[in-house]
């Protein structure tokens, strides 16, 4: 895992996203969601130039490879999420944000939750207006949109689109989540621990470092010093080094 750590480390951030992505698709599964959190968690331009670097690493598309490799309601989400570039202004339509909160609220509880508009909406909307329209669905109807996407917990498309939601409006609980289970679970996931912590360091890992001490009670470098060792530990907290109080 260290000489991973490097050779990720060693990539810019857009030859790195094409790896990883590419890396998902062959060895997709229902269960699998670095393609969304790719597609999720960058910026317009940074998902357009790991796509772009996708073409000249592998002589085809992402988008290609993401519909030879993913089925059904999988595909139907993440396709359009990995083609998405979206506006990046802050402002908001409260109109758009009240009619989609009904809209999304209507097609939950219908059950419909691979239905092309809650698609649309997370796929092309821009996060500012996500995030106003996910605000107006909880005064409105009374729960968190990812409350409601709970009625089976064992549902992986499910899984998929509430981690969707929380990569688009609060991905710092996104990821404090991925690295809680990736250091909780018995013999440590390095390969979501290493990913994680690549890709954040000089983004937001600060602020996921904050979110995993306050969910966990534990500072993150302090727990990735329990769980791992050797060259790989001292890589890992050299990366996160800027994370430490
Ligand atoms: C806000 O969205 C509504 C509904 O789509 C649209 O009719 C209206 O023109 C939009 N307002 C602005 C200021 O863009
Ligand atoms: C989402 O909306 C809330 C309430 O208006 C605001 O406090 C928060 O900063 C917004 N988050 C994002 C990511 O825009």
């Amino acid at each position: 895992m260290t000489l991973r750590l490097v050779l990720l480390w060693a990539l810019d951030p857009a030859e790195r996203d094409a790896l990883l992505a590419n890396e998902a698709t062959k060895r997709w599964t229902s269960s699998n969601q670095v393609l969304m959190e790719i597609a999720c968690t960058r910026s317009a331009n940074q998902l357009l130039h790991a796509r772009q670097a996708y073409h000249a690493r592998y002589k085809k598309s992402l988008e290609e490879d993401v519909a030879h490799h993913t089925t059904g309601d999988f595909r139907k989400l993440l396709l359009p999420l990995v083609s998405s570039y979206r506006y990046e202004g802050e402002e908001v339509n409260m109109t758009l944000a009240k009619t989609e909160a009904k809209l999304l609220h209507e097609k939950i509880s219908d059950k419909a939750y691979s239905d092309d508009d809650v698609i649309r909406v997370l796929a092309t909307r821009s996060k500012a207006q996500i995030n106003a329209t996910l605000n107006h669905y909880k005064n409105e109807y009374g729960n968190d949109i990812n409350k409601d996407l709970k009625a089976d917990p064992k549902d992986e498309f499910l899984a998929l689109l509430r981690s969707t939601v929380k990569c688009l409006v609060y991905p710092e609980k996104y990821f404090e989540k991925v690295l809680r289970l990736a250091i909780n679970r018995r013999g440590t996931d390095e390969g979501a621990l290493t990913r994680v912590v690549c890709t954040r360091a000089e983004v937001d890992l600060k602020i996921i470092a904050d979110e995993y001490q306050r969910r966990n009670s534990v500072p993150l470098t302090r727990a990735i010093v329990k769980d791992t060792h050797g060259d790989y530990e001292k890589l890992l907290l050299v990366l996160a080094g800027h994370v430490e109080n």
